[in-house]
């Protein structure tokens, strides 16, 4: 079998060796512009249209959660083409990690006590209440779930919107767009961890955000087109959100001089909340290219009319 493979950025040959490794009798190469030699699967991370259209190309595997960068070419994608997300192959464990962290250190008041220690300041100050605390998680598939674990162990009170009603311990169901008011004004934090699809593109926008109990905290952890940064930013400044923690952007890069960068209240990290693992990723590629050749279903396959 051929498989080709493609990342913009970074070496290629550890993730061709460790892919070899996995599959010893597949022929691999990196797929260059102007390549017309059929193969059989891809390996991409946001590739070219030409690359999606390559001939005898039957599968191509995601090399991350999200498919927008791959569904974004609409229908100039070749209609019998199967699109393979990464289910999980680590990302559930950092995602847990990074969003237990902001909402923790909000809850906990760490930003507060970070002021004070600028000024040499030794002050109580009264806890948050869990309480009156819950936590909303827009998104309840295979990370959201994994995060909605983490935070109910901690002993928050953690609500969840997706499409489709879920059965999670710990965890009350919001379902489609009728629940979405109800589901914000339950949010104390917000985290977001939805795919990028024309229907939850910009979703959090002005009005949405304005449903969100006052003085409440932001976590967007899916991607940065989701959120109207102009609508969010002037929210927390003039108080009504109380902060964010934000990981992607609809620029990225974020540019230099964008105000998050300068805003005290909202934190910025480099689209890192949860990477991509190479051994844990290639392994699951390789086990789902093993099945297919062997006519068994795998999972992870994206649904084009869902768009994820
Ligand atoms: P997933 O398993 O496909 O889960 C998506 C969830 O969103 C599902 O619960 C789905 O509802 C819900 N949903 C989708 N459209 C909806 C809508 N219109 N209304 C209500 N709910 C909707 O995806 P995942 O693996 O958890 O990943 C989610 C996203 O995280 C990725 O698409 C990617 O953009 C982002 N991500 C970011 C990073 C990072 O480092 N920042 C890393 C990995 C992933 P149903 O369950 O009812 O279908
Ligand atoms: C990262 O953003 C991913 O979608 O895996």
């Amino acid at each position: 079998m051929k498989i080709l493979f493609y990342a913009p950025e970074g070496r290629p040959e550890p993730w061709l060796s460790e892919l070899q490794s996995h599959l010893p009798d597949a022929q691999l190469r990196v797929w260059h512009e102007g390549d017309q030699e059929p193969a059989d699967y891809a390996v991409v991370w946001h590739p070219p249209l030409a690359l999606l259209n390559h001939p005898g190309l039957k599968t191509v595997f995601n090399l991350g959660a999200g498919v927008d960068a791959i569904l974004r070419h609409g229908e100039q994608l070749p209609a019998g083409l199967d699109i393979v997300r990464l289910d999980d192959a680590g990302m559930g464990d950092q995602m847990a990690e990074y969003v237990s962290w902001a909402v923790l250190g909000y809850f906990r008041r760490m930003p507060d006590f970070a002021r004070q220690q600028q000024q040499a300041q030794w002050r109580f100050l009264k806890p948050n209440d869990k309480r009156q605390f819950p936590v909303g998680i827009l998104g309840m598939g295979v990370l959201g779930q994994r995060i909605a674990a983490s935070l109910s162990h901690f002993g928050f009170q953690v609500n969840g919107w997706s499409r489709s009603a879920k059965s999670v311990p710990g965890v009350t169901s919001f379902v489609g767009d009728e629940q979405l008011d109800a589901f914000l004004g339950a949010s104390r934090a917000l985290v977001c961890i939805l795919p990028l699809t024309p229907a939850t593109e910009g979703i959090l926008n002005r009005a949405n955000l304005e449903k969100l109990p006052a003085g409440s905290y932001v976590i967007n952890v899916a991607r940065g087109q989701h959120v109207d940064e102009d609508a969010l930013l002037a929210l927390v400044q003039n108080g009504h959100i109380a902060g964010a923690t934000l990981d992607v952007f609809r620029t990225e890069p974020l540019p230099p001089g964008h105000p998050f960068w300068s805003e005290p209240r909202i934190t910025v990290t480099p689209h890192i909340a949860a990477v991509t693992l190479r051994q844990v990723s290639l392994e699951q590629i390789a086990g789902k290219i093993r099945k297919l050749e062997n006519g068994e279903p795998i999972a992870g396959l994206v649904d084009r009319t869902k768009g994820y």
